[in-house]
């Protein structure tokens, strides 16, 4: 029996509810499946931590969570601690250090899901968005210099290493071969090569230079303003975007909205060389707004909870959770209100089980 240990990281407001949820359907995968049981260790670090203790996590977070398989996580950021205070204390130095380097996120419309763009369906939005997320745009590098005077600068500098963008072009090309990218629905990598020409264009470089080593993987490089234009218009001819930190990003933001829901989206930070846990998320925050009333879709978190089954090698576990939430999303009757509906999240989290116990 494969026993993994699982870190979670629930943060504030709704993540403190959805990783529960979570966390409940993934259990009961493990046991339908009988193939894996889950250890987990509670980790309650986030705002409230901070305003109680100053910091967003313990001094020796770092090594507490070296030892794990993985990391779940809710989601942290509260009214009344800055926002790059709680990302810059917890989310960016995890990230960093444990060299989760890519940043997956799946943009697909579910089916029983009214997507906000009129003519485009299930059939039409599934692809996936594969971020760099250890340099570029979000590197650090810069500074300012002569601050409140007429004069005053800031810098804020990209930074591409040929081994940074090396690394996301491979994952990205054997990506593409393993869902077989073809010429309708090519790989397609996000550059801004006619204004940035020397960042970008070294992008295109390296691209190209790993693109050689995949002859049997069509791709196109797009101009990102035009590739967000096209996310809109054509998303079917979409199968795996390669993007820089800042550019997959916003894309990504953009993507989500494509899912119908904020309440649905999910994302992997991955080390694929495993020397680091990975960390697997919802997409959406704290979601002040409905916190504490125990109406937050679990969904996303459950996606993310899929994918990390899927990274820790639980392949038919985590093809069978996302098929039971596929089936619960297009039954339409079990739904939180984000989605029209007048569910609870543990309800929702409930539903899901119950398909999964239909499938195993
Ligand atoms: P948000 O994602 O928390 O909420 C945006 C809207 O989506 C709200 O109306 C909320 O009710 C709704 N929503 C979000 N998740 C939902 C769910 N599971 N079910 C139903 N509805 C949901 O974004 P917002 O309000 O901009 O940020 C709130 C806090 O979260 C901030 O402190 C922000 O920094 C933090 N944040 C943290 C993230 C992370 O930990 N990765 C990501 C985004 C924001
Ligand atoms: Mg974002």
């Amino acid at each position: 029996m494969n026993q993994y240990e699982i870190a979670l990281i629930p943060g504030d407001g709704v993540g403190k509810e959805v990783i529960p949820a979570g966390l409940r359907v993934l259990h009961a995968a493990g046991e339908l499946t009988d193939g894996f049981r889950l250890k987990t260790t509670d980790f309650a670090w986030g705002c409230e931590f901070y305003i109680q203790h100053g910091r967003m996590m313990d001094d020796d977070a770092l090594r507490q969570l070296a030892a794990f398989d993985a990391i779940y996580l809710g989601a942290v950021g509260y009214p009344g601690v800055p926002d790059h205070v709680s990302l810059w204390g917890l989310l960016l130095p995890i990230r960093q250090s444990f060299d989760q380097y890519i940043n997956l996120r799946p943009i697909r419309l579910l089916e029983g899901i009214a997507g906000p763009l009129r003519d485009k369906g299930p059939s039409e939005i599934d692809f996936i968005v594969v971020r760099e997320n250890s340099e570029g745009e979000y590197s650090g590098h810069g500074g300012r210099s002569h601050r409140g005077r007429a004069q005053e600068v800031a810098t804020q500098t990209t930074v591409f290493t040929r081994a940074g963008v090396e690394r996301v072009m491979r994952y990205a090309f054997e990506l593409a071969r393993a869902r077989g990218s073809n010429s309708d629905r090519p790989l397609v990598s996000a550059t801004k090569s006619n204004a940035q020409q020397y960042a970008s264009v070294f992008w295109d470089e390296v691209c190209a230079d790993v693109a050689a080593e995949y002859k049997d993987v069509t791709w196109r490089s797009m101009l990102v303003d035009a590739l967000a234009a096209f996310m809109v218009l054509r998303p079917e001819r979409l199968d795996v975007v390669v993007a820089s930190n800042l550019f997959g990003d916003i894309l990504t933001d953009l993507g989500g909205a494509l899912q119908g829901s904020l309440g649905l989206p999910a994302s992997a930070n991955l080390n694929p060389e495993r020397r680091y846990p990975s960390m697997f998320e919802p997409v959406h925050g704290s979601a002040p707004d409905i916190a504490g009333r125990g109406i937050a879709n679990p969904l996303a978190s459950i996606w993310a909870g899929a994918m990390m089954l899927d990274h820790l090698g639980e392949r038919e576990a985590a093809g069978l959770t996302l098929r039971a939430l596929e089936l619960v999303v297009a039954g339409g009757r079990v739904r939180t209100p984000d989605l029209g509906g007048t569910s609870t999240t543990d309800e929702v989290a409930n539903a899901v089980i119950e398909e999964l116990k239909r499938k195993t």
